[in-house]
């Protein structure tokens, strides 16, 4: 068997003992004589599945009654859609801060079912920064406030939490839920997409204040409405259930690991250790964005031509290291350092940098 250092933005690496044991258990999940993805949403041992992975996310970021953890389908990108439909009720402004593509999707959404505001835009700057709290305008009669808190494609990530007051924060944290001890007492819904930090493709991870959900739109069809899959525990209609236990045997994995703060300060080595390589050679490398925003998730960053960013690339393949191609949009080279990529692929991706500049710079 050989395994790459994979460095995709998403869908993404996987702990290796997390593969391994959903492939131990994959004929025979626990003594019920079939796999996971046979076994009924409505039998004990799944319910016993669902539950677990909703403890674990409670447990990690301290979450009591107050805050409902869904397992919902459609991706980040239907979140988009339901994040106005359940809140922007008539009369009201939905609120939009501009931090990259995702964001601007999330607007587009908005844009279709009711009254929006730009809080902030960071468009004129190439969205290579996240706005300051004095630039944040929120407009009267708002219904919320939406940030994107990682950008998967720019390469920032915001370092505060904005202060809105009585008006409900909602966040994208597709990139970046579960990589640290995100504040979630300051936000009143954050959604994301499980196929960067803690799961597979197809599983969509919503955490909302429980009050919250009393505040949605009773015209939003069943499905859409999270009172729906609050009120069924997720299990309303039938669940994306292997993507369900591998989120539950991720978060078990982050806890071995000792928690979130412990993978923020991996995560933090890995980031540190790229950047500094970056800006230790300034007339090779040149990361975009501004210093104070930049993701720990998402490393973006220029060499001096385009020629040279193909050998870049594809030196860096052969050597073992795959998924660290620009997004289309922005070109250049992005390294997603995600939970599940360990210290060693970030320092030998940094050994090759070292001598790439060595041969080319
Ligand atoms: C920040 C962010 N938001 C939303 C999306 C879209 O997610 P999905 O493909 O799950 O709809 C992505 C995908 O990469 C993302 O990075």
């Amino acid at each position: 068997m050989s395994r790459v250092y994979n460095f995709n933005p998403g869908p993404s690496a996987l702990p290796l003992p997390v593969l391994e044991q959903a492939q131990h258990e994959l004929l025979d999940y626990q003594g019920t004589g079939m796999s996971v993805m046979e076994l009924s949403h409505r039998s004990k041992p799944y319910e016993a599945i669902n539950q677990q992975a909703i403890e674990r996310t409670k447990r990690l970021f301290g979450l009591g009654d107050e805050y409902t953890v869904l397992f919902v389908q459609g991706g980040a990108s239907l979140q988009f859609a339901m994040v106005p439909l359940n809140f922007l009720h008539s009369g009201k402004v939905a609120n939009y801060v501009l931090t990259g593509s995702w964001s601007d999707k999330a607007l587009k959404e908005a844009k279709l079912i009711g009254a929006t505001h730009t809080a902030a835009s960071a468009k004129a700057e190439g969205y290579t920064r996240i706005p300051t709290a004095a630039e944040i305008q929120i407009s009267a009669n708002a219904a919320y406030v939406h940030t994107t808190v990682n950008n998967t494609i720019f390469g920032t990530q915001w370092h505060y939490t904005p202060d809105t007051g009585d008006v409900p924060l909602i966040a994208d944290v597709s990139s970046e839920l579960f990589s640290r001890p995100l504040p979630l007492d300051q936000y009143a819904l954050v959604y994301a997409g499980a196929q960067k930090n803690f799961g597979p493709a197809g599983v969509t991870m919503v955490i909302a204040r429980t009050s919250l959900l009393e505040q949605e739109n009773p015209q939003t069809p069943a499905i859409l409405r999270y009172s729906t899959h609050a009120d069924n525990n997720s299990l309303y209609n039938t669940p994306p259930t292997f993507g369900v236990y591998l989120v539950g045997l991720v978060l078990g994995w982050i806890e071995q690991q000792g928690g979130l703060a412990a993978v923020d300060a991996l995560n933090r080595q890995k980031a540190a250790l790229i950047y500094n390589i970056i800006d230790g050679q300034p007339d090779f490398f040149r990361c975009p964005v501004q210093a104070d925003s930049r993701s720990l998730m998402n490393v973006v960053f220029r060499l001096p031509t385009e020629e040279l960013e193909e050998q870049f690339l594809k030196q860096a393949t052969a050597a073992g290291m795959v998924g660290l191609k620009g997004h289309r949009s922005v070109g250049g080279v992005r390294v997603s350092l995600y939970n599940a990529v360990p210290l060693a692929a970030a320092e030998t991706l940094g050994a090759f940098m070292r001598d790439f500049v060595q041969r080319h710079g």
